[in-house]
């Protein structure tokens, strides 16, 4: 008998070490999303430490706040015959805002941003909301095909200006403040380390809801939502949406977010000038069952209802997302046709 409780014993040591051991090795891999990049400014919820001067605890790692002082790594070079409708200067910034945002699959795959782009057909000129843009992802991007590019003959950078007085400029919007200053940290590593300097994105740190008081009636060609979720968000709790049981009494789901989003989308309407248009694209896929989905017919219905834009267009090549075009309505005229 005593032979096996010491068996017993031993075994049960042995597991509780690999478990640590395993517990350490994942908690290490967390913070090391990106190799070789050192992010001295991690906090998340586990770590307890308040994220925002307002105490709010990160949830997930894309809410990391990054105060980076490594080097970025660099993406094996996209295969520029693969893309032959990029520039030098648009392949870099694919390349450093995939990687360093830790979204290089996506990117990669199913969310090439550059196919999206494509797709909106952007003019020198144009000025964009990149509303609710987190880290990024399409700040840059967007902030090229809409700038006017001026190789610097001095440096050798590439200036992407505004063009004129108040065109090719992107409104970079985000309520949490990691966000914007992640986007600005790229801003800067872009212009410094990597000579495309982008000269044409404003910072806008502030609830959507208010954006009345930040962007200048009539100033944007397109307001552009990638993921933004706000017609499913509950504004008092950004991480919490509609639940599916909600979802089942139609009405009551369509006259909630109708609400909820009242003030954001008058916002939208006078930031856009007339005939701009609001740009959504949203996940449609369902991966679990709880996955909270924002349905293309009640964003359409849920937009037309408040009177303020009316349909436009939709795509659906864009894999496993919707896109969504709706035009804002500006006079009695063209309400009614
Ligand atoms: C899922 S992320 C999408 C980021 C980016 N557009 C993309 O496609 O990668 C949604 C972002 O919207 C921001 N956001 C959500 N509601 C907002 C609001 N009411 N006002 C401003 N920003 C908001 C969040 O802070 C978050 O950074």
């Amino acid at each position: 008998m005593k032979p096996d409780k010491t068996k017993l014993q031993i075994t049960i040591l042995i597991t509780a070490l690999l478990f640590t051991v395993l517990l350490v090795f994942l908690f290490h891999r967390k913070q090391d999303i990106i190799p070789g990049w050192k992010i001295p400014g991690v906090v998340n919820d586990k770590g307890g430490k308040p994220a925002t001067p307002s105490g709010d605890k990160l949830k997930t790692w894309t809410d990391t706040k990054v105060v980076p002082d490594g080097e970025f790594p660099l993406l094996k070079p996209l295969d520029p015959k693969k893309y032959k409708n990029l520039s030098k200067d648009e392949l870099q910034i694919f390349n450093i805002t995939a990687k360093s945002l830790l979204n290089e699959n996506r990117a990669r795959g199913r969310n090439n941003p550059y196919v999206l782009l494509d797709i909106l057909d952007l003019k020198e000129g144009d000025n964009i909301g990149d509303i609710g843009c987190g880290p990024g992802y399409y700040t840059f991007i967007l902030a090229y095909r809409v700038g006017k590019k001026v190789k610097d003959p001095a440096t050798g950078k590439t200036v992407v200006k505004p063009v004129g007085k108040n065109g090719g400029l992107v409104y970079a919007v985000d309520f949490y403040p990691p966000m914007i200053t992640y986007v600005k940290f790229m801003r800067e590593h872009l212009a410094k380390e990597r000579k495309v300097d982008f000269q044409n994105i404003k910072f806008i740190c502030n609830e959507a809801d208010g954006l009345v008081y930040d962007i200048p009636a009539d100033t944007l060609d397109f307001a552009f939502l990638s993921e933004m979720h706000i017609y499913n968000h509950i504004p008092d709790n950004p991480h919490q949406f509609v639940t599916q049981e909600q979802r089942k009494n139609k009405e009551y789901y369509f006259n909630m977010l109708r609400d909820r989003s009242e003030d954001f989308t008058k916002s939208i309407h006078n930031a856009l000038k007339p005939g701009g248009l609001l740009f959504i694209t949203e996940t449609c896929e369902v991966n679990k069952p709880n996955q909270s989905i924002l349905y293309k017919d009640d964003v359409i219905k849920l937009l037309e209802s408040t009177g303020l834009f009316k349909f436009e267009k939709t795509d659906d090549s864009f894999m496993g997302a919707y896109l969504l075009f709706m035009k804002k309505i500006t006079g009695e005229k063209e309400k009614s046709k």
